[in-house]
C-alpha cells in the first residue's frame, strides 16, 4: 500500500489534502489579479479551479517524484485560508521546491511563515529531503521575505532571463539545505508542527 500526506498540525493551522468542496474558498483568493500577478496562471475562473482540484486532490503521495499539495485551513474553526505545495524534482538527490499562497484577508499574521515552517519540517524530517528551493520574482517582496524568514539563503539572481506576463522576468532563487534547516536559529518556532503520517512508517 503506498503511503499518503494526511493532516500536518502547527499552533493555529492544520494543513491537509484538497477536497472537492475547497472551491469557493480558493476561487476567493486565486480569482484575484494580485494573487496570479507573479504566478505563471492568470485569475482563475471557479471553472479553472474545479478542474485543478482534479490535480491538486490525489497529491498526497510520500513516495518519488511528485507533488504534495496541502490546503492552509485556520485550526479553530477550518476556514481555508491558502495553499502550500513541496514538489520533489529528484528524489533521489532529495531536492524539492516549495510554493505558497495566503488569501490576502489572512496575510501579515505569520501564517504563512507557520505553515511553511511545518512543510519545511516535513520535508526535512519526513521525507528526508536534502535541499528545498523556492523561486519568485524579485518584485515579489511579500515571497522572498518569507523565504528569508525561513531561514533559505538567496541563491540566485537572474537577471532579464525571460519573459513573464509582458516584460522582462527578474528572478531570486532560495534555497535551505537539511542541515542548514538543522541550526536554524528560529526552529524552535517551528517545533509545534504535529506531523501525522498515515499508511504506517
Ligand atoms: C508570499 C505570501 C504567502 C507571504 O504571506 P505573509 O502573510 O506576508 O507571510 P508571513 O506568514 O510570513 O507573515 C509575515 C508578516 O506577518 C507579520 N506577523 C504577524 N504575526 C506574526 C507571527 N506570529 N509570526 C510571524 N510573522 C507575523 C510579520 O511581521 C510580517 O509582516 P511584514 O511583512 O509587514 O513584516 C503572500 O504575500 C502571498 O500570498 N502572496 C501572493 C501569492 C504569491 O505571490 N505567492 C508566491 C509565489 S512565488
Amino acid at each position: 500500500m503506498s503511503r499518503s500526506l494526511s493532516p500536518l498540525q502547527t499552533e493555529r493551522l492544520i494543513l491537509r489534502p484538497f477536497e472537492r468542496s475547497d472551491a469557493e474558498a480558493l476561487f476567493e483568493y486565486q480569482s484575484r489579479e494580485d494573487i496570479a500577478r507573479y504566478h505563471f496562471w492568470e485569475p482563475r475562473s471557479l471553472e479553472d479551479i474545479h478542474k485543478k482540484l482534479d490535480d491538486w486532490i490525489p497529491m498526497t503521495s510520500l513516495e518519488g517524484e511528485g507533488t504534495h499539495a496541502s490546503a492552509i485551513c485556520l485550526a479553530e474553526d477550518g476556514r481555508l485560508i491558502g495553499d502550500l505545495s513541496l514538489c520533489v524534482t529528484d528524489a533521489e538527490a532529495g531536492q524539492a521546491e516549495i510554493g505558497f499562497s495566503l488569501n490576502p484577508e489572512f496575510q501579515g499574521c505569520g501564517y504563512a511563515f507557520e505553515a511553511a515552517s511545518a512543510y519545511l519540517q516535513f520535508g526535512f524530517e519526513q521525507r528526508k529531503l536534502h535541499r528545498i528551493f523556492g523561486r519568485c520574482d524579485a518584485r515579489n517582496t511579500g515571497s522572498w521575505k518569507l523565504m528569508e524568514r525561513l531561514g533559505m539563503r538567496r541563491e540566485a539572481h537572474f537577471r532579464e532571463h525571460a519573459l513573464f506576463k509582458g516584460g522582462w522576468d527578474e528572478e531570486f532563487y532560495y534555497a535551505i539545505l537539511a542541515r542548514e534547516w538543522q541550526s536554524f536559529p528560529d526552529r524552535a518556532l517551528q517545533m509545534e508542527a504535529k506531523p501525522v503520517l498515515a499508511g504506517g512508517e
